[in-house]
């Protein structure tokens, strides 16, 4: 077997700092994606017919074309049209925080249809204006049910960071490929890095679990 880890001992730094690199972009993407997919959540459940409609356009394209296009129309063709290249990281946290926010609206929307209704109706009994009573206490039973649906969403997206490596953005990914072309080996450098992304998940699904498990307790 053609297998020699002593080859990228050297590299190992230069991939580990990919890690710093991914996380950078995945969690503003979805600080991004989550605020806006509320506000998307919203527009869907309003009796605005119009507003409706734009939010679940915004939604059926989103959803209904590959991620890894949505970054490269960012990325390559909005240049060609406004004349402003779009700096690589931001590039990244608009394609991924605008194709979360799709996945978090439909999400949140469900979670929100799900909370009991006559929590809405005791509150419009009570004159609670629309705005308190969304964010006191609609919002707040609904990001309990959804809680490991969303944290589903958060793990699928850390996943999928890898794809900003075809617009070389040097996150883990990235750097292993590099590495694999400057040592011409590809094994070793994509083990390192599937483990890492492995280990990345793992830590992100125990996080679920933990404050998941606090939400339940605090019933
Ligand atoms: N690979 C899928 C795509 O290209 C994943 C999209 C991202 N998924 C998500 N839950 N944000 O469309």
């Amino acid at each position: 077997m053609n297998l020699d880890f002593s080859q990228i001992v050297p590299y190992v730094p230069f991939i580990l700092e990919g890690i710093w690199a991914t996380l950078k972009f995945v969690s503003v993407s979805i600080v991004f994606g989550l605020i806006l997919g509320i506000v998307l959540a919203l527009c869907k459940i309003t009796k605005k017919p119009f507003i409706k409609w734009l939010a679940d356009a915004y939604t059926s394209i989103f959803r209904g074309t590959p991620l890894i296009l949505q970054l490269w129309i960012i990325y390559f063709a909005v240049p060609q049209l406004t004349g402003y290249d779009i700096e690589i990281f931001l590039s990244a946290v608009l394609a991924f925080g605008l194709n979360s926010a799709a996945y978090v609206s439909e999400i949140i929307r469900a979670g929100i249809l799900a909370v009991d209704k006559g929590q809405t109706e005791a509150a419009e009994a009570l004159g609670v204006p629309y705005k308190p009573m969304m964010i006191n206490i609609i919002l707040p039973q609904a990001l309990k049910n959804i809680l490991p649906a969303l944290m589903n969403e958060f793990i699928t997206l850390t996943k999928e960071s890898a794809l900003v490596a075809t617009i070389g953005y040097m996150d883990i990914m990235r750097r292993a490929q590099i590495v694999g072309a400057d040592i011409y080996r590809n094994f070793e450098p994509l083990l390192l890095a599937g483990v890492i992304y492995w280990v990345m998940i793992f830590i992100l699904t125990r996080l679920g679990s933990a404050v998941e498990r606090r939400m339940r307790q605090s019933d």
